[in-house]
């Protein structure tokens, strides 16, 4: 099953949408082990001891390793040095046998994570934050590597059919790892797309999120979005990891207001998170795979 209904709204279910990724990622596997004699290898760097980094790392290697990627985590102490960092990097972009890299953001703030993320070779760029894949992305090519988050929410909405071309988006925040890049994935679906962030004007941003046909909300504040800000037959991707008050996870949407307003919902946990870690075994996979031709 693809998408449960629930009160009102059918529910985007990351959780199953990613097996179907994995059993695609398994068969690309056993081809490359033939082929090479050896499964994708992907290098983790972590930096530092922010307990959210280590839970999604940990989670991602656990994949990793249950699809026979070689998956390694290095960890780096918080007060490391760009240069040092800068140096693991290199490491990494000369080694034969790794054919991913991922960085695991936030990095503590005597880093510079522009120059970070420069630095990573753009064909070991499974996060796809390089400006060269960020840049392709832009240009609208079908190069380089796209970012997983927004790359796993393109492919939740194609497993319910939600149509985008013609259709008014709207994205909730900018950043590099969800609003930018899903901003583009949907302007280069033929949708409409607005993009707002902390500073947009309030009642500019209830009335692009009204409109929307499609909204996607990155804007980690819990409770962001109520059941008057969204379209009767809006599709509501939540992309917000926070805890409430009574510590319990909740996304940037009022779940229980607006699954009953919309036509489609992401549940937080189990909706977009499944999928951030699935398309990193897809962009891992693919990664070795053009690095196996070349
Ligand atoms: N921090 C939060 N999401 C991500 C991600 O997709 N990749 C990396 N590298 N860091 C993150």
């Amino acid at each position: 099953m693809i998408a449960g209904m629930t009160d009102g709204a059918t529910l985007l279910c990351g959780k199953s949408v990613a097996e179907n990724v994995y059993a695609e990622c398994t068969a690309a596997i056993a081809d490359l082990n033939q082929k090479r004699g050896r499964p994708p290898g992907l290098a983790f760097v972590l930096v530092g001891e922010n307990p959210a980094s280590q839970v999604y790392v940990g989670r991602k290697q656990k994949v990793s390793e249950r699809l026979g990627i070689s998956g390694q985590i290095i960890r780096l102490a918080a007060d490391v040095s760009e240069a040092k960092l800068l140096e693991c990097i290199d490491g990494l972009n000369q080694d034969a046998q790794i054919d991913g890299i991922l960085v695991q953001q936030p990095l503590p703030a005597q880093i510079d994570a522009t120059r970070i993320v420069r630095a990573v070779d753009p064909a070991k760029d499974v996060d796809g934050f390089h400006p060269a894949n960020l840049g392709a992305l832009a240009a609208g090519l079908a190069t380089g590597f796209r970012a997983c988050t927004p790359l796993g929410i393109m492919r939740l909405l194609d497993s319910a059919a939600i149509p985008l071309r013609g259709r008014q988006a709207t994205v909730v925040g900018r950043s590099l790892i969800v609003g930018r890049p899903i901003s583009y994935m949907l302007i280069n679906a033929g949708a409409t797309v607005t993009v707002c962030n902390s500073a947009t004007d309030l009642q500019l941003l209830n009335q692009a999120c009204r409109a929307a046909d499609i909204l996607v909300v990155a804007a980690g504040r819990p409770a962001l979005i109520g059941a008057d800000m969204v379209k009767p037959s809006a599709a509501v991707v939540d992309v917000g990891i926070n805890r409430d008050s009574a510590g319990k996870l909740c996304g940037d949407v009022d779940f229980e207001a607006v699954r009953s307003r919309v036509a489609h919902i992401t549940p937080v946990p189990g909706g977009v998170g499944p999928m951030t870690v699935a398309m990193l075994m897809a962009n891992t996979v693919a990664a070795a795979g053009r690095a196996a031709k070349s």
